[in-house]
């Protein structure tokens, strides 16, 4: 029987100061490979807009959309937390549609807990999911869905007082019981602060070595996603340009008869014993 990853583990990796390691997944077989590997948190992101969808942003995303893809990750994971993304609308709109929302990310995709952006601004409704028991995680700093008030996705937290706003923010989610906080594209000195000022873990994106765990986007980390290239991403692998000589290769062998060769092909009869 598989151990599972709780809350609980969030926080005691937190005390013990084991690093959490969070990626974020879609569908099925992706998210099987990286439960397989150990990771201890899948987020099924809306990140989704932009790498699966294709949109420029992540605010077209819809409960729906997201759902399919919850459902997907879940039959793929024994072990990790599988957290959904409440996207753009889904939460902000009040109390009801947030518990309503978030509810079914639990009860139809099967997720573990839940994500939302935002700080002191959600932190009432935060208490309102956690109080009828959905576990939920924190996003602040660069919040994607706030682009275009943001003006783009450019480093949060670089002025006293956004730093104050950032250290606020964070403690307004702790103290309406978030399980863990995303800190994205915040400067190293100032996720370290949060940090250490906080009881629950911190995940960094763009937020430097000190957070108590990392996230990345699975089409950043293994080089599939190329319109945009961030600075905070390790891109592990390049894996979108064996997808294209890979394709490229097919391509060629279809045209020039190598493919299908007599191992890829059914037969009436029985050939030699080495075509079987
Ligand atoms: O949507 C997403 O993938 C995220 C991560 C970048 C943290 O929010």
């Amino acid at each position: 029987m598989v151990k599972k990853v709780t809350i609980r583990t969030f926080l005691k990796k937190k005390r013990e100061g084991e690093k959490i390691t969070m990626l974020t997944a879609y569908d099925y077989p992706s998210a099987r490979i990286l439960d397989r590997a150990g990771i201890d948190a899948i987020l099924v992101g809306d990140s989704l807009g932009m790498v699966i969808q294709g949109h420029e942003t992540t605010l077209p995303v819809t409960v729906d959309e997201m759902l399919y893809h919850v459902k997907a990750v879940r039959r793929g994971v024994e072990r990790a937390m599988v957290i959904a993304d409440m996207p753009f609308l889904s939460y902000q709109t009040g109390r009801d549609d947030a518990i309503y929302n978030a509810g079914l990310m639990l009860k139809e995709g099967g997720a573990d807990a839940v994500k939302l952006e935002g700080g002191e601004r959600v932190a009432g409704l935060v208490e309102d999911l956690v109080g009828i028991g959905i576990p939920v995680m924190g996003h602040i700093g660069l919040t994607p869905q706030s682009v275009n008030v943001l003006g783009g996705y450019r480093v949060q937290g670089k002025t006293g007082e956004d730093i104050d706003r950032l250290r606020r923010d964070a403690k307004a989610l702790e103290d309406a019981g978030v399980f863990a906080i995303v800190l994205e594209s915040v400067p190293v000195e100032v996720a370290k602060e949060i940090t250490d000022m906080l009881k629950i873990p911190t995940i960094g994106i763009g937020a430097g070595p000190h957070t108590d765990g990392q996230v990345l986007v699975f089409h950043d980390y293994l080089g599939i996603f190329e319109d945009i290239k961030p600075r905070f991403v390790k891109r592990y692998r390049e894996l979108g340009q064996e997808i294209l000589s890979a394709t490229r290769e097919y391509i060629e062998d279809v045209k020039s008869g190598r493919f299908p060769a007599p191992e890829h092909c059914f037969y009436l009869e029985k050939k030699t014993s080495q075509e079987d």
